[in-house]
């Protein structure tokens, strides 16, 4: 099949062109992100693959289709940069990677809880320059605290796992509880509980109008003094403003985050020659105890080898009309 990738970076391509001497799909790599003004290129294209940051609102969509567009591969598991009652109604196929690698962000979690509380950023740069004091290094037991995973799905169950070798009492929250988080040890309780009880919360549901600024003004003034925040998910599952006015207040003694609420102009491209005209961005970043790092929470190997496999093959069941594993519906 024709596919037009777009935002293609060179570990997109390797991993694609390798996984593809199965699948022999027609590909042309376009560094391109998709945007109204970047559609065009999908022209004559039957299906397109796409990333997190390229976007798919209606008003793309129908130039989509107007180019003969049929199918959106995306190559993530999160749809929210997809208008999928608008592709439907436009009779685009949408097909995504549920599933590739949940250790990968869950790990990648626990990897932001542990270099926030044990200051492992200040920790490597002071030991390069010689300074080797300990002052503004003091950390805490992980073990023995309370972690609160909003989200239990693939990815938040891993974290639990993990979470739970640490000695941490684990509490859950989602709109279905899960029998195998709750053999780990998760004890399910409401939204405004777990907030008040953690002192880790760790955000795993995915974005949706229901989950936007799950955590706001509101939520925050519920959780416990001092509270770690971890967004490896979606930055829109939090007011980024809110965030700031809770770090300046002290009410959040750590904030790590893969994910931002306008990472889209950012994530993925080396602005470091530029002027990065994001006021809210730079403020985050200022504080010493938020850690950010740019959506490369999937990042493995394994994990871009099996979004490769899974993509294609669900590329092939759209060109071979079988039924789709992997569809997204409205
Ligand atoms: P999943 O579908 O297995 O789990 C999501 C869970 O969230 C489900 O159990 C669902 O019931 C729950 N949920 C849905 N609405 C909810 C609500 N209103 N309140 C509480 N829980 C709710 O998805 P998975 O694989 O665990 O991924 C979770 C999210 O992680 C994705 O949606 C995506 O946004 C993000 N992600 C981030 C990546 C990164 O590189 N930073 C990579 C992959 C995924």
């Amino acid at each position: 099949m024709k596919v037009a990738v777009f935002s293609t970076k060179k570990y997109d391509c390797q991993s694609f062109k390798e996984a593809n001497e199965t699948y022999d799909h027609e590909l042309s790599f376009l560094e391109a992100r998709l945007t109204q003004q970047t559609a065009e290129l999908a022209a004559g294209f039957p299906a397109i693959c796409l990333f997190i940051n390229d976007l798919a609102d209606r008003t793309v969509l129908k130039q989509l289709a107007r180019g003969g567009t049929r199918a959106i591969a995306l190559r993530c598991a999160g749809y929210n940069n997809v208008d999928v009652d608008a592709a439907t109604e436009l009779g685009i196929t949408v097909v995504r990677v549920p599933a590739y690698s949940p250790y990968a962000v869950a790990e990648h979690a626990v990897g932001l809880v542990l270099m926030l509380n044990r200051k492992l950023y200040r920790a490597y740069n002071r030991v390069r320059e010689d300074n080797f004091a300990l002052d503004g290094l003091l950390g805490f037991d992980i073990h023995g605290t309370t972690v609160g995973v909003v989200g239990t799905g693939k990815i938040g169950q891993c974290f639990a796992q993990i979470m739970s070798g640490f000695g941490c009492t684990l509490l859950g929250y989602d709109l279905y509880p899960n029998e195998d988080c709750k053999a780990i040890g998760i004890h399910y309780v409401g939204l405004a509980e777990l907030f008040a009880q953690a002192d880790i919360i760790s955000l795993h549901c995915p974005l949706l109008p229901a989950t936007h600024h799950l955590v706001n003004e509101q939520a925050i003034a519920q959780m416990k003094p001092g509270v770690m925040l971890i967004n490896t998910s979606r930055g829109g599952l939090v007011d980024t403003r809110a965030v700031i006015e809770g770090i300046k207040s002290g009410q959040i003694g750590y904030f790590g985050t893969d994910v931002y609420e306008d990472e889209a102009d950012l994530f993925f491209e080396d602005l470091s020659d530029q002027v990065i005209r994001d006021d809210t961005f730079q403020l985050l970043q200022s504080f010493s105890n938020v850690v950010i790092t740019a959506h490369q929470a999937f990042f493995t190997r394994n994990a871009l080898g099996a979004i490769a496999h899974t993509t294609l093959g669900n590329l092939t069941e759209v060109e071979q009309g079988r039924p789709l594993k992997n569809q997204v519906t409205a």
